[in-house]
């Protein structure tokens, strides 16, 4: 493999996609790929204080500050991490990017979603995923899963991760190449053979 590829997984809140992630990550090692795990915030050193704020700060943040802390953060770590990873022919497994954004800044919080994409695109010079695999699991089950103790986000309740998952089915539905919705809402062997299949299809 020349250049590396670029996948990232994304899903509201509770949906299991870390757990998937890392069990995709050993099984495509196994397969003698190189794998580089990264994620979202907090991917590059910068971002694990930026991460700081955007999870733990219990002062107000307007939902326009927050995305550009997100941005701020997407813009260092493409730069650092993920586009050196993918020149060096890595499969890189990224958990949250851009469509986490959209979802939780736009649909989730209303921020206007043309204006999310023009600055996804400017923090990202324009670097999509080759891959995104959306874990899709009900709202009320996603919030049980997540359990009482909550960051910032994971706090704002049923109404925001439902208006979140649906985010996420509309990003999937226009972009149906590159967005693939896997079905979560069972047990992990399960979710774990779909989400295989659909890396397999990709990578073949
Ligand atoms: P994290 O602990 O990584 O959660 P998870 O394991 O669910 O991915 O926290 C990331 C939180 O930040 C999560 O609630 C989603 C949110 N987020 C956004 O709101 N916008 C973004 O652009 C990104 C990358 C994450």
């Amino acid at each position: 493999m020349a250049e590396g590829v670029f996948i990232t997984v994304e899903g509201a809140d509770g949906c299991g996609k870390t757990t998937q992630l890392n069990l995709l990550a050993e099984y495509l090692e196994q397969k003698g790929y190189k794998v580089l795990v990264t994620r979202e915030p907090g991917g590059a050193e910068l971002g694990i204080e930026l991460r700081k704020i955007l999870l733990h700060y219990d002062g107000f943040v307007s939902s326009k500050c927050e995305s550009f802390l997100f941005l701020a953060d997407r813009a260092q770590h493409v730069d650092t991490v993920i586009r050196p990873a993918i020149k060096e022919g890595k499969i890189v497994l990224c958990d949250r990017y851009t469509d986490s954004t959209v979802a939780y800044q736009g649909y989730g919080k209303g921020v206007d979603i043309s204006r999310i994409n023009y600055l996804n695109n400017l923090a990202t010079d324009s670097l999509l995923p080759d891959l995104t695999l959306v874990f899709d699991v009900d709202s009320e089950v996603a919030q049980q899963r997540v359990g009482a103790q909550k960051d910032r986000l994971e706090a704002e309740g049923l109404d925001f991760h439902k208006k979140v998952r649906f985010g996420y089915l509309q990003i999937a539905k226009s972009e149906p190449e590159r967005v693939k919705v896997v079905d979560a809402n069972k047990n992990i062997e399960s979710v774990f053979d779909a989400a295989k299949k659909v890396i397999n299809d990709f990578l073949n």
